[in-house]
């Protein structure tokens, strides 16, 4: 498969490691696996001008870094969505990129998804949780996995060992 990780987290540290450690489980099991670094992109909200779903036959109005995921969506048999939490959330960043897939409808060939999320503290991931299910029943993809690591579980080998092994089922 053809795997795209959105990795909604602008630093290099928890859900970075969760990224990563869930490509390499991937890439052993023989997938192409791309980590997109949506947290560090500039990826302005939807303005629902429409444009896209008239004029623009496709095309975002807006010319900003979302063009380049909106590639990686195309590409995709399977998205990767991972991020921090944020006020029981997804990172602003990833959410922009969440919602900026309104232009091409629906990714064309992806039919399965993940959830990785680092938080601070446990018990802060039910709102996350429950817009990645319903956002990726919309979109017609099936869950391949949600993982949660909180507090000391950030970055700890045992934990990032698990990530390894559910990319390594796919
Ligand atoms: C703006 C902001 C809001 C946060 N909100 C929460 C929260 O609601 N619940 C929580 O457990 N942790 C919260 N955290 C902590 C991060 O989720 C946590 O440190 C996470 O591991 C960071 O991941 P990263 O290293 O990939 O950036 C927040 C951090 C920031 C910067």
């Amino acid at each position: 498969m053809n795997i795209k990780i959105l990795n909604g987290s602008p630093r290099k540290e928890n859900t970075a490691a969760m990224c990563e450690a869930f490509a390499e489980g991937a890439k052993e099991a023989g997938h192409d696996v791309e980590i997109l670094h949506v947290g560090r992109m500039k990826i302005a909200g939807c303005l629902a001008c429409e444009y896209c779903h008239g004029k623009g036959e496709g095309k975002c109005i807006q010319q900003d870094d979302m063009t380049e995921v909106i590639a990686a969506y195309k590409d995709a048999d399977m998205v990767v969505y991972a991020s921090p939490i944020y006020y029981f959330d997804v990172s602003a960043q990833l959410s922009a990129a969440m919602q900026r897939v309104y232009c091409i409808g629906k990714p064309p060939k992806a039919k399965k998804a993940a959830l990785l999320l680092s938080s601070g503290s446990p018990g802060t991931t039910n709102g996350a949780i429950a817009t990645y299910k319903d956002m990726i029943g919309y979109l017609g993809m099936e869950d391949a996995g949600i993982c949660c690591l909180a507090g000391e579980e950030n970055k700890k080998e045992s934990k990032l060992a698990e990530i390894r092994e559910m990319a390594k089922k796919l």
